[in-house]
């Protein structure tokens, strides 16, 4: 339409202008009887292509009405000619007029509707969004165009920066230091907050109540947030798929970690702790102490019992494949942080040609599992259960080097319960002092510090109405340290508050320990890692006592897990 009506100026000013007036009257079998009727040849531009028009005028004191009579197109010259004795050669002109206009019109459409689609999703999308979620009384940073250059995300990334450059003092009341833009927004704004990540809406909600009802959702309006190409290069599988394949494919893994399986592992897993203790064991000075950095010595540990339990061979098989996904989990979490324009991923830059390869060396390291079982397999256990496992008895260590008293009353559970052998599975289940720990462990430093989900579809939840397209914030390590739940001495390490089990852990036992996720997603894994991480304790309490290094910097951040940043150095001494 827009198109319609500039061509129809162009033409009147065009005829004014520059039209020459052609008589060709006598050759129009109507001219007679059209006596003021007039053949104007004129020229319109539009970019390089040139057309050139006759067109028949009829003029009348102040008015010129157009009627066109031929046009012949090329590409580049459009000449029309008047066949006045030809009425089917004037017919064919006529269609390819049609032609170039319909032509026109489908471009100029598209560019409009381009137009219309860039503002629809960098303005008026987001504040649409903002304006339904603020009519709900939730509080928040605008959106504004600065969020494409960073906005929120780069001052939290800053902020974060700030707070980590320096250590914090040896306690657990971590929550500010690990989360410290969350933790800023919770105090400015309340329980639920608003901010963006570009053009995204992002909600930090703290009730531990929604965060429930939001991870036991089944309507599939929650799902993992859509995140760039590249994070994907790092983590595919369960869980990362979604409605229907998800479910098949959570059901096909499902069997591999029940506890009959689980049991059959168990020499895997003694066999990768009796290295462990080997190594360290071989790692004393005449003295009957060392010094080490637990963090990188779980990694290992945690890297071996799944190529062990999953692959089928040993850490030192599988060490390339690690390395590689260790450098792939830099790379990615950089990605995920800078901001994402569709495309940007294919050009050639160094960072984006070591993530592809990366990505090739996977598949082309030789192994017995096809291609797509490497990768696969790969991606969702190493990732979701090596750093986790890892960082969680990386906590456990620092936090027992702390509070030697409970170290002291594990070790004599372990000494009761198994005395110097390799514990088996039944052995694990009988100690419940290493599980209050362990447990107690994961709330004040869970590995994984919040979980995420995205609406695909407006939903009412707990009393609140979230829009399609807002990605959801579950901070984990808020609800664990919520003194509201867990009392006013949610901050210190008190693993008795597990005696009686998870669920009478809280104040009128609210359930609000999440380490493992919730509902249909939570962690598959959940038997084995607690398998793993007992099954080590128990064999390094037998064997050693241990205190923190004084060269230990209480510093933590995480990089995809709550992790020490200047590693963990402990003093061992064997027993
Ligand atoms: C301390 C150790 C671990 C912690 C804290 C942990 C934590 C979690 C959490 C919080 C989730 C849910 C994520 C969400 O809903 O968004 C999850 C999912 C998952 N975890 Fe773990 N995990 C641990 C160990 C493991 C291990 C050892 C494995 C496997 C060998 C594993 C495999 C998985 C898988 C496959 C999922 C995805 C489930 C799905 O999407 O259906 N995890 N884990």
């Amino acid at each position: 339409m827009f198109l319609l009506l500039s061509l129809k100026t162009s033409l009147e000013k065009s005829s004014s202008e520059t039209a020459e007036l052609l008589d060709l009257e006598e050759q129009l079998p109507w001219s007679r009887r059209r006596r003021r009727s007039r053949i104007t040849k004129i020229e319109i531009r539009i970019g390089d292509l040139v057309l050139e028009v006759k067109v028949l005028t009829q003029t009348s004191e102040t008015t010129f009405s157009y009627s066109f009579l031929a046009l012949v197109c090329r590409r580049q010259r459009l000449q029309a000619t008047l066949q006045s004795t030809n009425l089917i050669s004037l017919k064919r002109n006529m269609e390819n007029c049609t032609l170039i206009t319909t032509l026109l019109i489908s471009s100029a459409s598209l560019v409009l509707y381009g137009l219309m689609r860039v503002v629809y999703v960098v303005w008026w999308r987001p504040k649409s969004l903002e304006k339904e979620l603020r009519q709900q009384g939730i509080q928040g940073t605008s959106f504004n165009l600065l969020q494409f250059h960073g906005g929120d995300m780069r001052k939290m990334v800053k902020v974060s920066k700030e707070t980590w450059s320096k250590p914090m003092s040896l306690n657990h009341h971590i929550a500010p230091y690990v989360l410290p833009s969350f933790h800023q927004m919770v105090q400015k704004y309340g329980k639920v907050s608003l901010s963006w990540i570009q053009s995204r809406p992002r909600l930090l909600l703290t009730d531990p109540e929604l965060c429930r009802l939001i991870l036991s959702d089944k309507s599939g309006h929650f799902i993992k947030p859509p995140v760039n190409p590249l994070v994907d290069l790092l983590q595919k599988g369960v869980s990362t798929l979604e409605g229907e394949k998800w479910a098949k494919r959570r059901k096909l893994i499902t069997p591999a970690f029940h506890l009959e399986n689980l049991k059959g592992m168990a020499p895997a897993f003694s066999s990768c702790c009796v290295d462990l203790i080997n190594r360290w064991k071989n790692s004393i000075t005449s003295s009957g102490t060392c010094e080490i950095d637990v963090a990188l010595e779980f990694q290992k540990l945690a890297g071996d019992v799944i190529a062990r339990t999953a692959f089928g061979s040993c850490f030192e098989e599988g060490k390339m494949i690690f390395e590689l996904q260790n450098e792939q989990l830099v790379l990615v979490i950089e990605a995920f942080q800078s901001i994402y324009f569709p495309g940007l991923r294919f050009i050639p830059t160094k960072k984006n040609r070591r993530r592809y390869n990366i990505d090739k060396c996977k598949e082309q390291s030789g192994n017995d599992l096809t291609i797509e079982d490497i990768i696969e397999e790969c991606k969702l256990f190493y990732f979701a259960g090596k750093e986790t496992t890892a960082n969680w008895l990386t906590w456990t260590m620092i936090v027992l080097s702390m509070h030697t008293n409970w170290q002291e009353k594990a070790r004599e559970e372990v000494l009761r319960t198994c005395g110097n052998k390799v514990p088996d599975v039944e052995n694990l289940n009988n100690l419940k002092i290493v599980s209050m720990i362990l447990n107690e462990v994961l709330r004040l430093y869970p590995p994984v510090t919040a979980q995420q989900r995205h609406t695909i579809k407006k939903t009412n939840i707990g009393g609140m109405s979230i829009p399609s397209g807002v990605d959801i914030w579950l901070p984990t390590l808020f609800f664990h340290h919520d003194p509201e739940y867990w009392g006013d001495d949610a901050g210190e390490f008190k693993p008795e508050r597990f005696a009686e089990g998870v669920s009478k852990a809280t104040k009128d036992q609210q359930n609000v320990f999440y380490p493992f996720g919730w509902g249909p997603r939570f962690c598959l894994g959940q038997n084995f890692a607690m398998i793993e991480a007992k099954m080590a304790l128990a064999m390094i309490l037998q064997t050693f006592s241990f205190e923190l290094s004084p060269s230990y910097t209480h510093s933590l951040f995480t990089l995809a897990t709550l992790q020490p940043q200047h590693g963990a150095p402990i003093i061992l001494h064997q027993l």
